[in-house]
């Protein structure tokens, strides 16, 4: 089993250090982190009486498409499932948070549960059980109160080391729930840190196959409402039919199941036809958003001039060769000291959390 590390520190909401940067979660140290938690008491409280939530959801699911999903009997269905979810105070908190300075993600964390809940009665045997388990769309990405808020609003295109601290949400998140729900085998963690992960282990933290079908569930409702909405980097939202289109394509790449493509898409449909016998064109007709710099990355911090992170002076670049594998590595003309990309950029990315 792959054991994830962290690229940076995670903090609670209230600013303490829960662990360093370079911490590999393993199970004992989960263990010892939960164990300075476990006297911490927690009442549970109302997520639909909570803030402004209800009306939030109820204006969010009539406006399009949403509309569409959440028609008539979905929606009281929807309602009433959600009436029966409650958190802890610190989650309700970060929500809060999200409200007041990153309300993209507020938004997008009420859209990722409601749509779950939805995509979860089609696909899931019906059980109350898995009510737990769609409350974890709410909060897959509560590690985002530990990305700087510069990051998650920057319109330009991200560095190197700016990404990486983006995909941080993933472990963050995952260290953040397992100390406030005591249990590093809770659901709701593991959504935090797999919703990014695809069956064919192209995503990330870890690069492992998506194989839970809660979490795919998650992952792709929360792909589905990231490409729907403005986003800093591309102001212009995908219209409905191209945003399933592109999921589609995921699901052509063995990115996600067609079972889950195919539930979204029958969701779309006024006729509501069964998952299994919704007909899923594989032929792209929409026209993505011309504005969009996803993925786009600055290469400015390695391919041009670096700065020596010790002394600031001028590095040379170094390319030699270990074992047939080419090596990058640069000189600083100053200090002598000797750097590689890895250090370079756990250099850039120390910065954002220096205090
Ligand atoms: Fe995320
Ligand atoms: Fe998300």
């Amino acid at each position: 089993m792959k054991i994830a590390k962290l690229d940076c520190p995670v903090h609670t909401l209230d600013s303490r250090l829960l662990l360093p940067a370079g911490k590999e979660l393993t199970s004992e140290v989960l263990d010892e982190l939960i164990a300075t938690n476990k006297d911490t008491p927690y009442q549970v409280l109302s997520f639909l009486e909570h803030g402004t939530v209800y009306q939030d959801i109820l204006r969010l699911i009539q406006k399009p498409p949403y509309h569409v999903i959440f028609d008539g009997l979905k929606k009281t269905y929807a309602l009433n499932l959600m009436k029966k979810i409650s958190f802890i105070p610190p989650i309700l908190e970060s929500l809060d948070l999200f409200e007041e300075r990153d309300f993209y993600t507020y938004r997008h964390s009420l859209a990722v549960f409601a749509m779950s809940t939805i995509m979860a009665q089609d696909l899931l045997e019906k059980s109350e059980d898995w009510i737990m388990e769609i409350m974890a769309g709410t909060i897959h990405d509560l590690g985002k109160i530990c990305v700087p808020p510069k990051i998650l609003k920057k319109e330009d295109p991200l560095t190197a080391a700016e990404k990486r601290i983006l995909q941080h949400h993933t472990l963050a998140g995952f260290v953040l729930l397992c100390y406030y729900l005591k249990d590093r085998r809770s659901f709701a963690a593991q959504v935090a840190k797999e919703h990014h992960e695809r069956r064919d282990e192209s995503g990330y933290p870890l690069g492992i196959s998506l194989s839970d079908r809660m979490v795919e569930i998650i992952a792709a409702c929360d792909v589905y409402d990231a490409l729907l909405s403005p986003r800093p980097f591309r102001p212009t939202p995908y219209d409905n039919r191209t945003a399933l289109e592109e999921i589609i394509e995921m699901a052509k790449e063995g990115k996600l199941s067609w079972e889950v493509v195919q539930t979204l898409v029958s969701n779309n449909r006024k006729d509501r036809p069964h998952f299994q016998e919704c007909k899923v064109s594989t032929e792209k007709r929409g026209t993505p958003p011309e504005d969009n710099l996803y993925g786009v990355i600055v290469k400015r911090d390695m391919e041009k001039e670096i700065t020596c992170p010790n002394c600031h002076g001028f590095c040379i670049k170094r390319e030699s060769y270990k074992e047939g594998v080419e090596y990058i590595s640069y000189e600083c003309s100053s200090c002598r000291k000797e750097f590689d990309k890895d250090d370079l950029l756990n250099i850039e990315m120390g910065k954002y959390f220096e205090t």
